[in-house]
């Protein structure tokens, strides 16, 4: 296990790492819905946060900059040193443990946070319900777990798009939603089976927002030229996020669930 430590926090800063341009179109929906249950379960005390799979700390760190004790379980060293080098830069506090998110109630104690996150590792993992079971036995009753998951329909247009018509209907066959044997990513969800999974494990799941509906669709030139721009971007997929057909095709789905 390792702690890197810096300077204290600031109670309610500006969210800094999700304001930038293009970061801030791939996010934006995330960190609504994220700030939105700091709310709810914190109500503005400092809480604490364990992010599974957080590698370098792309969430973690300005969580920690927002004034909440934050904890990152990797299974990778690597990422965990970045994310080491980029809480020193932000001048924040966040515990870094090596490990498997499947094993989160062994390291870090059952009912040990008030929000954990998972975003982006599900589609990796050796055991996606053993793995939520982890994520719902380690949040508070009263807490919620943040899930971001691969889309699996968004891939069938991607491809498609790029001109691999096979490997769009493969996407559409294929039990795990993969467009290939080369394909690098294991698995990918649709809304009712990231739902499904929270419902085995016993946690009431809420809405499901879309993420990058449109942002991986238009070019980037267009997306990013100006200021105005990436506003306007950013407000569409916002407004399109919980839309019941759009958000199938989102590139990730977002579900946050709660423990009763
Ligand atoms: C695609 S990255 C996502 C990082 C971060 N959550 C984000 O959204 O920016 C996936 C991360 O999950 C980690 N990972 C993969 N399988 C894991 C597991 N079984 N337990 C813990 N971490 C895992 C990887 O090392 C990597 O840092």
């Amino acid at each position: 296990m390792t702690e890197t430590r810096g300077a204290a926090v600031a109670a309610q800063p500006g969210n800094k790492s999700a304001a930038r341009g293009s970061g801030r179109v791939r996010t934006a929906v995330v960190w609504d819905v994220v700030r939105a249950a700091l709310t709810a379960v914190a109500g503005g005390r400092a809480v604490d946060v364990i992010d599974a799979g957080g590698g370098t700390g792309g969430f973690a760190v300005p969580l920690a900059e927002l004034g909440h004790r934050v904890t990152v379980v990797d299974s990778s060293p690597d990422a965990l040193a970045a994310l080491e080098r980029r809480a020193a830069e932000a001048g924040v506090t966040v515990r870094a443990v090596q490990g498997d998110a499947a094993e989160l109630p062994d390291l870090l104690g059952s009912g040990s946070a008030d929000l954990v996150l998972c975003h982006n590792v599900l589609e990796y993992v050796d055991d996606p319900e053993r793995t939520m079971a982890a994520l719902a036995s380690t949040v508070r009753p009263g807490g919620s777990i943040s899930v971001l998951a691969a889309g699996r329909l968004a891939v069938a247009l991607h491809r498609a798009i790029a001109g691999h018509f096979d490997d769009a209907r493969r996407v559409l066959s294929d039990p795990a939603g993969r467009w290939g044997d080369r394909d690098p990513t294991p698995r990918r969800f649709t809304c009712a089976s990231l739902t499904d999974l929270a419902t085995a494990a016993g946690l009431r799941p809420g809405e499901v927002h879309g993420v990058r509906i449109f942002a991986d669709l238009v070019p980037s030139g267009l997306a990013e030229s100006d200021r105005e721009a990436t506003d306007a971007l950013v407000a569409l997929e916002l407004a399109a996020a919980t839309h019941p057909a759009l958000r199938d095709l989102a590139t990730q789905l977002h579900l946050l669930a709660h423990r009763a």
